[in-house]
């Protein structure tokens, strides 16, 4: 069964709309592992927009499973991960105008930076994923470079208009899930997955972890966070 691990950013997102102490996604990340995830992503974005240093920093005390450290790969960001030793850093494209991240990043573009990055991280003992599109030439890229493991980008399948958009999009997932397994890269998923979108993952076993935020975090606002959870791994177990 494919593990999930939850993005928490979003309740750092409502803390700093007040920029107090509440909601603190420290809570947030302990209810998450309670409730069954394997793991608790958060993104520290250059402009601190929602998750903060401190919360890094006490995640990494406080989480019993999995730490993911979404980050941009800069000199930055790297120090803070060497610092802090997450137990995974995915490294993701950043763009401060963006309202969240907009697609993988682009191996062709940034073979050289992100390259450095995943040395430098690995140096460090920490294992690299990467975020890209579901295009094989970026995962072959990937898996030059020398990521132990990718994450796929889902956004433009769970945001296709069309069944033909959709069945397209869904179909390059499926070849770079694949090709990324042959590969012997570890195989993520994640952007814009929802208790819907889900369920077209069924029998697609080469994909080991989803990362999901925004509909899990969503949803808890009605229902509760360990129910939103919970109710994510029931629907991951029927895969
Ligand atoms: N994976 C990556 C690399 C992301 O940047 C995000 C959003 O922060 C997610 C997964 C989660 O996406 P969503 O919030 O749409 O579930």
């Amino acid at each position: 069964m494919p593990g999930l691990a939850v993005n928490v950013d979003h309740v750092a997102t409502l803390r700093e709309a007040r920029k107090i102490n509440i909601p603190d996604p420290v809570a947030a990340a302990a209810i998450v592992e309670l409730a069954g995830a394997d793991g608790v992503v958060v993104h520290l974005r250059e402009d601190r927009r929602h998750i903060q240093d401190r919360d890094v920093r006490l995640l990494r005390e406080t989480i019993k499973t999995k730490l993911i450290l979404e980050m941009g790969a800069t000199r930055e960001m790297i120090a803070i991960a060497l610092e802090i030793k997450p137990d995974l850093v995915t490294l993701v494209p950043e763009k401060r105008e963006e309202l969240t991240t907009e697609g993988g990043l682009n191996l062709h573009v940034h073979k050289d930076g992100v390259s450095d990055a995943v040395r430098a991280l690995q140096k460090g003992e920490i294992p690299v994923s990467i975020f890209v599109d579901p295009d094989p030439d970026q995962i072959k890229l990937a898996h030059r470079i020398g990521a132990n493991c990718v994450e796929i980008h889902t956004g433009t399948f769970c945001d296709a208009e069309s069944p033909k958009n959709r069945s397209e999009a869904f179909e390059k997932v499926v070849n770079s899930a694949k090709l990324a397994h042959q590969l012997k890269l570890g195989v993520n998923a994640g952007h814009g997955l929802g208790y819907q979108t889900i369920k077209d993952f069924k029998g697609l076993s080469e994909i080991d972890e989803f990362s999901i935020g925004h509909s899990i975090i969503g949803r808890a606002v009605f229902v509760g966070l360990d129910r939103a959870v919970r109710e994510m791994i029931a629907l991951i177990k029927e895969l």
